[in-house]
């Protein structure tokens, strides 16, 4: 079956009506386009394990801030339809912000509602550089959620705090949904795959190599015994390239998202950085 594009709420909501009726599972991928192979992934996944696979494709304006990228964000849904007819996608749901959010509204906080998670996992990592970025991540899911009515729903390892945070809404909002994290999908070369990637510039490319070299040299390190945090932190800014801008190398347990001296099993070692005007994130679960 082809796929079908569709950017109205009401036709989404028809077509998982009839879906419902036939008892099918409902897998989510949400997606802010220019897909590759690391949202590919997730996709796979979904097929595996869904009988009915949705992709949203939709740069979401409320999770940028004034002075980020939503503008010159990577838009190519022509070719994200084709890749998710290869994948075998039931539908791409691409709406318009005025779909999601209503023709007259003001996109912050004074006159929509938002879902705001916990202070102690976003005044943090990513989100202390981007403040706002996860209540404009939270309440979009929250939105795809109520839309779509998944039964699973699946998000990159890649974005660890985005999907530690979604994990814990699922959770502290009771909704009925499985959260399957993904792996980080990479180049060979070890560099993360993400649509911002196009950005760089051969020079930042090779720069940008240095975050993925380093987070391995802290799991060898970590491998080999050695769990003082500050050893590790030291050792992740030898390998940096100083071309680099960093932002932060975070030790932090998963399961809490308390942050740590002394690393042990299940911590998420988060470094990001900025690469020429290319803010990257990367990270390894030791
Ligand atoms: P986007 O950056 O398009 O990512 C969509 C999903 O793909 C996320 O769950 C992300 O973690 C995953 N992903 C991206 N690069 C990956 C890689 N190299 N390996 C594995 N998974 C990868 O994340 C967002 O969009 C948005 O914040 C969204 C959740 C859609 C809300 O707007």
């Amino acid at each position: 079956m082809k796929v079908q594009l569709l950017n109205k709420i009401l036709e989404v909501k028809e077509q998982i009506k009839d879906w419902k009726k036939e008892n099918y599972t409902i897998g989510l991928v949400p997606t802010m386009g220019a897909l590759h192979a690391g949202h590919a992934s997730l996709i796979k996944k979904a097929k595996e394990i869904s009988d009915k696979v949705v992709v949203s494709v939709f740069v979401n304006p409320i999770q940028f801030g004034p002075s980020e990228d939503f503008n010159k964000y990577p838009r190519k849904i022509d070719s994200d339809v084709e890749i998710c007819e290869s994948l075998g996608v039931d539908v791409v749901f691409n709406p318009a912000a005025e779909e999601m959010y209503g023709k007259n509204k003001n996109l912050s906080n004074n006159d929509l509602t938002f879902v705001c998670p916990p202070y102690n996992y976003v005044d943090c990592l990513c989100g202390k550089a981007r403040p706002g970025h996860f209540d404009g991540v939270a309440t979009v899911v929250l939105k795809l959620f109520n839309i779509v009515r998944p039964d699973y729903a699946f998000f990159g390892q890649k974005d660890a705090q985005q999907l530690f945070i979604l994990k814990n809404m699922v959770k502290d909002l009771n909704l009925d949904i499985t959260i399957v994290p993904c792996p980080i999908v990479r180049e060979e070369d070890g560099l993360a795959l993400s649509s911002r990637n196009v950005y760089l510039s051969m020079e930042e490319r090779k720069n940008a190599l240095s975050i993925s070299k380093a987070l391995r040299e802290i799991k060898k390190l970590y491998n080999d015994g050695i769990i003082d945090v500050k050893i590790l932190f030291d050792t992740a800014v030898s390998v940096l390239d100083k071309h680099l801008e960093l932002d932060y190398i975070e030790f932090r347990d998963f399961e809490t998202f308390q942050p740590l001296k002394e690393v042990r099993e299940n911590t998420l070692v988060a470094i990001a950085a900025k690469s020429g005007t290319t803010r990257l994130i990367d990270n390894e679960i030791l």
